[in-house]
This record gives structure tokens, sequence and C-alpha cells, in this order.
């Protein structure tokens, strides 16, 4: 964001096989109070798109023998030779003030359709590593990053002690081990539990709920005026 331009901008990246689901009500619902909030939203839709999450060596220049992914992702930095597809993703998430995942809970962790968007587009060299540090150092520090999520089970049950067990254990690995690690702040996640037990007035309930929280977490997020 440059000082001409004040609107900050928000990546939303969205993982969910179908239009109709709760969870693309949710993303939508999400974008729109962001847009309320005076964000520019960028909406990366990966089923949509028909995104590759497999980190491979055809991506990459060709490579004699052993074959190695974060090398060849720092290479291709310094080559300009990532893949356009990547790069494109690189550079709206380079842009974006804010960056929210939108997914289902699946297996207590990300769809694999977007666990490999982090795999390809957290690219080592770009968002950490090479020229860049980790954490504090890396190349989203100063940015903020979100979890908009839906789960099967119920809010009880991911109570410390609840029969899942406790959600903070579950969101760890995201919010530590990829989010913080390329520098994001990250900001409370907004939940909807069990959307498939909702009636329509409930549903639309936990709609208005997410478009308070994000809107919340949008004020919480607005970057200092650089
Ligand atoms: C492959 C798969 C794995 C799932 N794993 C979990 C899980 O670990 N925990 C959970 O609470 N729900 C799990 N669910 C249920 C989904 O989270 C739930 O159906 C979804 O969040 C509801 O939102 P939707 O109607 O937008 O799909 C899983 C569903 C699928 C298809």
């Amino acid at each position: 964001m440059s000082t001409f331009d004040a609107a900050p901008t928000a990546l939303i990246v969205h993982a969910h096989p179908e239009p109709q689901s709760f969870s693309t009500a949710q993303m939508a619902t999400a974008a729109q109070a962001l847009r309320d909030a005076g964000y520019r939203v960028d909406v990366l839709d990966l089923y949509s798109e028909a995104w590759a999450p497999t980190l491979a060596r055809e991506e990459f220049a060709p490579v004699e023998g052993h074959f190695k992914p974060q090398a060849e992702q720092q290479r291709a930095v310094k080559d300009g030779t990532l893949d356009a597809t990547v790069r494109d993703h690189l550079d709206r998430l380079l842009a974006a003030d804010l960056l929210v995942l939108s997914f289902p809970l699946w297996w207590f962790s990300l769809p694999a359709i977007l666990k490999g968007w982090v795999d390809r587009v957290f690219v080592m060299g770009a968002v950490f590593g090479g020229d860049h540090g980790l954490f504090g150092d890396a190349a989203l520090a100063g940015k903020r990053a979100m979890l908009l999520f839906t789960t099967g089970g119920s809010s009880e049950s991911f109570q410390r002690g609840g029969t899942l067990g406790s959600m903070d254990d579950f969101l760890f690995h995201i919010h530590r081990g990829m989010l913080e690690f390329v520098g994001y702040q990250v900001l409370d996640p907004v939940v909807t539990y069990g959307p498939a037990h909702l009636t329509d007035q409930e549903r639309a309930t936990a709609l208005d709920a997410v478009r308070e929280s994000v809107a919340l977490a949008a004020a919480d997020a607005r970057p200092a005026v650089r």
C-alpha cells in the first residue's frame, strides 16, 4: 500500500468444493464485511481455479539428480523462473495487508488443496529464508492473518477436556508453523461450529455473527498509516 492509496487489501484464500456450502456463504459474508470496513478484497477460490496442490519437481527448471524443493524455490526466485501461477498468487499474497484462510476443518487441519497452496506459495526465498529471516524477520512481518472456518463438531466438543480436544491445540501448527513462521501477526479465528446442524434461521444468525466478528477483526487489523 502506498501513501497515495489508503485502502488496505485483504486476500481471502478459499477452499471449499461446493459453491452452495455454508463455508462459501461464510466466505462471501466475510468478504462483504471487509469491503464495508474499507478493504479492497481479493478472493482466490482454489477449487474454482482448479489449483494444483502438489509441490513437484515439474514446476521448476529441470533438475538433474536430487530434487530439493526449498533450494529450487530459492533458485526460481533469484532466476525469475517461478511457475507463473505461483508467481501470481505470491504477488497477491505480498500485496495483501491481511490474509484470510477460509475452509472447512478437515482432519483437524486445512483441506489438502489449501495446505498445498501454502506448500507452493509460501516460497522460500520470497516470504522467508534467503534474504529474509523467520517469524519477526520474515517478509510478511507487520501484516495480519486470520483463519475463517467451519467444523463438523460442536463448540463444546472442542473445549479443553471436550471429546475432540482443545481447538487451540489443533490450530497451533497453522498459527505458529505456517502464519507466524512467515511473519504474520495472527488474529483470533472466526469459527462456525457444526453448520450442518443449524436451521435456516440459525444459519442466518451464524452469518450475522461472522459479519460482526470479521468487522471487529478488520478494525483491529487496519495497518498503521505508512
Ligand atoms: C475429509 C473431511 C474431514 C473432516 N474432518 C473433520 C474434523 O477433523 N473435525 C470436524 O469437526 N469436522 C470434520 N469434518 C466435517 C466438516 O468440518 C464439516 O462438514 C464442515 O466444516 C461443514 O461446513 P460446510 O457445510 O461448509 O462443508 C470433516 C469433513 C470432511 C469431508
